[in-house]
């Protein structure tokens, strides 16, 4: 028989720096859901990659002066790595840049075009360079791009544009039929609400404002829109477009598109239009899961090494950063990652109950049956009660992960944990065992808690698989008693089984100890540099410093601190008002060249223009220097 088949994937990120603890959630919730059909017998595809295209990624490459390809293979490999250190299994790794995706692309495209649903046109618009999307002014927020927040600007181009509009019904159609196609189903609403119901306008989708994408084949000068050769990855890496199609005929359509909730616009409107202008089935769900924010704001890159993931990693283990990004918040809401909760989680879940559990069984069949389990098994108060919960907490973990609830799967297995725990409390084999008539009855009881620790150790594999690893390395490898269904049998253990001890599982860690040393490391830093608020290279360039010379210099009347100056920056002459008057006479500066902000917006000081601001140190508040250069007047500062 065929066996059933497992389609996951990630969005596939933009390489254009490290990726942060945000990044890895999703991802490890993907790995999560793979390793669980997988163990369930289902033959996974699980996909993740990159999405290498667009003018970002072309202007940082220039800003660091090397080659797109060149700029995104280093990322690329930063990222392969941290996914391995994490543990991710995914089955195939895409890159938008490979060829076989590329050539897929142009013929999409292609076929759109032929058959009229991509059509040529001309843009005019607001454009978020960042955000790679064209806005109408109504979608703006306080006049910003209603993604990222950023500035947006007026552009028009040449361009070829997707009919979206002439889907709509359909798509609704399909909402309404497939209920379970966008979750949370709260996500539903917003896109009938916000994007569809107001009315669909056809999709930009190409581009001639930059090259760092993949060409319209047909018409040189043109790059097909990023999402449009991004959101293509979930077929073309199962050879759509290519000569062996077997895979995509085995897993489309896909079970399940993870991705962050601001794409769930661009995964539930224009992917499926996209898909079926194709003629082609729709994913059965996409899942929109909510934010890890930082101080309540989205975690947009990193900040500081306390939510680095290699740091985080390093410090606690993968499996506790693991547990953390599943258990701390329910998926589909936002919730703040904080470095108290992580380690706080970490001593209790992991290293107080899972860690004691079992370890102190460990150390109880060694101390008392000198590490064997023995035969002689008396059954008596509470086994039922445990056996009962150990057996049944499968199916829960089940239900919950077919919703992808993996916060209530890991609450159900720690329901287990403690409940062995409470167990040894209320059998006592410490008591049991100082008296000899009692040995067959402390048997059962330490037989029942390596047997609920062996369905622990298959219900975490999927979550923690290193952690399941050790745990059953020390349970003693035996024939099938850690496949997925033999956690809802009891009694696998065969009688003699040596059990060794699984070492320290998660060390405790001292809570203000460690958040002192995160904190110092993160303060580390140079003096003034701070990994708060950093800017982007691009963010950097808008600012035009210009060297320019003081030709004339007075007193603001009415004001003590103000200087107004006339300087020649290299073209033209402008005034300036600057507040240095307590540290400079217009004497000691006239005949210098100072540093200008040459695109500073006017202002206004008391009455005078002033067109642009010179840079000065602050050593103090009462030692601020003017700061010169020796470059001639007009010079660009970079
Ligand atoms: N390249 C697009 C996706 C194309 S998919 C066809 C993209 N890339 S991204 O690198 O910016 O983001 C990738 C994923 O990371 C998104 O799903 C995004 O929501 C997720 N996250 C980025 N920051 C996050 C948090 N702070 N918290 C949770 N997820 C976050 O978008």
């Amino acid at each position: 028989m065929q066996k059933k088949t497992f389609y996951i994937t990630t969005p596939i990120y933009y390489p254009s720096g490290r990726l942060h603890i945000g990044h890895s959630y999703t991802t490890v919730a993907a790995d999560t859901m793979a390793r669980f059909k997988r163990m369930q017998g289902y033959d996974v595809m699980f996909l993740t990659g990159t999405d290498e295209h667009g003018q970002k990624i072309e202007e940082r490459a220039k800003a660091a002066g090397v080659t797109p390809k060149e700029f995104v293979d280093e990322i690329v490999s930063g990222i392969k790595d941290m996914w391995k250190l994490l543990n991710i299994s995914y089955d195939k790794f895409i890159r938008t840049t490979d060829g076989y995706h590329v050539s897929a692309v142009q013929k999409i495209f292609k076929k759109l075009y032929e058959q009229g649903d991509i059509y040529k046109g001309s843009y005019k618009g607001l454009y978020c360079t960042p955000c790679e999307s064209f806005w109408a002014e109504s979608q703006l927020k306080e006049g910003k791009c209603p993604d990222c927040g950023r500035d947006v600007h007026y552009a028009e181009e040449e361009a070829y544009f997707f009919k979206l509009s002439k889907y709509a019904d359909r798509l609704i159609e399909y909402y309404e039929s497939h209920p379970d196609f966008i979750q949370p189903v709260s996500r539903k609403n917003e896109m009938i609400n916000n994007f569809i119901k107001p009315g669909l306008e056809d999709l930009c989708v190409s581009r001639t404002s930059f090259s760092w994408g993949i060409p319209v084949d047909f018409d040189p000068g043109h790059v097909v829109y990023v999402w449009v050769d991004a959101l293509s990855n979930y077929i073309t890496a199962l050879g759509y477009g290519s000569d062996d199609t077997s895979k995509f005929e085995k897993f489309w359509p896909a079970d399940v598109h993870l991705v962050g909730k601001e794409i769930v616009r661009f995964h539930t409107i224009i992917w499926p239009i996209m898909l079926m202008a194709l003629g082609l089935p729709l994913p059965k769900k996409v899942f929109g899961h909510g934010w890890l924010l930082l101080d309540n704001a989205r975690i947009a890159k990193s900040k500081g090494n306390g939510i680095d993931p290699v740091v985080l990693c390093n410090r606690y283990g993968v499996d506790a950063v693991r547990y953390f990004l599943l258990r701390e918040i329910p998926f589909g809401s936002d919730g703040n990652f904080t470095n108290e909760a992580l380690i706080s989680r970490i001593n209790s879940d992991l290293a107080n109950d899972l860690g004691n559990l079992v370890s102190r069984t460990a150390a109880m069949v060694g101390k008392y049956f000198g590490g064997k389990l023995p035969a002689e098994r008396e059954p008596g108060e509470y086994d039922d009660e445990l056996i009962e919960l150990a057996t049944s907490t499968k199916i829960q973990v089940e239900n919950y992960l077919d919703k992808l609830e993996f916060s209530s799967a890991l609450a159900e297995i720690f329901k287990l944990v403690s409940r062995a725990n409470k167990y040894i409390d209320q059998t006592t084999p410490w008591i049991l065992a100082k008296d000899e008539s009692k040995k067959a009855r402390l048997g059962m009881v330490l037989y029942n808690l390596c047997e609920s620790i062996r369905i622990i150790s298959i219900l975490i594999a999927p979550f923690m698989p290193a952690t399941a690893k050790s745990i059953q390395k020390a349970l003693g490898e035996h024939e099938h008693i850690y496949e997925w269904d033999s956690a809802s049998m009891f009694r696998l253990l065969p009688a003699g089984a040596e059990i060794n001890s699984a070492g320290v599982l998660f060390p405790r860690i001292d809570l203000q100890k460690e958040l002192e040393e995160l904190e110092a490391m993160d303060s580390a830093q140079p003096a003034g540099v701070t990994t708060v608020n950093q800017i982007t290279i691009d963010e950097f360039a808008k600012i035009q410093l210009i060297s320019a010379k003081i030709l004339e210099c007075e007193p603001v009347p009415k004001s003590s601190k103000l200087l107004k100056l006339t300087v020649d920056d290299g073209t033209t002459r402008r005034t300036v008002v600057s507040g240095i008057a307590k540290w400079y006479t217009p004497e000691t500066l006239i005949g210098k060249t100072v540093i200008l902000v040459a695109n500073l917006k006017p202002a206004v000081l008391f009455g005078i223009e002033s067109q642009g601001m010179i840079l000065a140190a602050t050593v103090n508040k009462d030692d601020v220097r003017v700061i010169f250069t020796d470059a001639p007047a007009g010079s660009v500062i970079s």
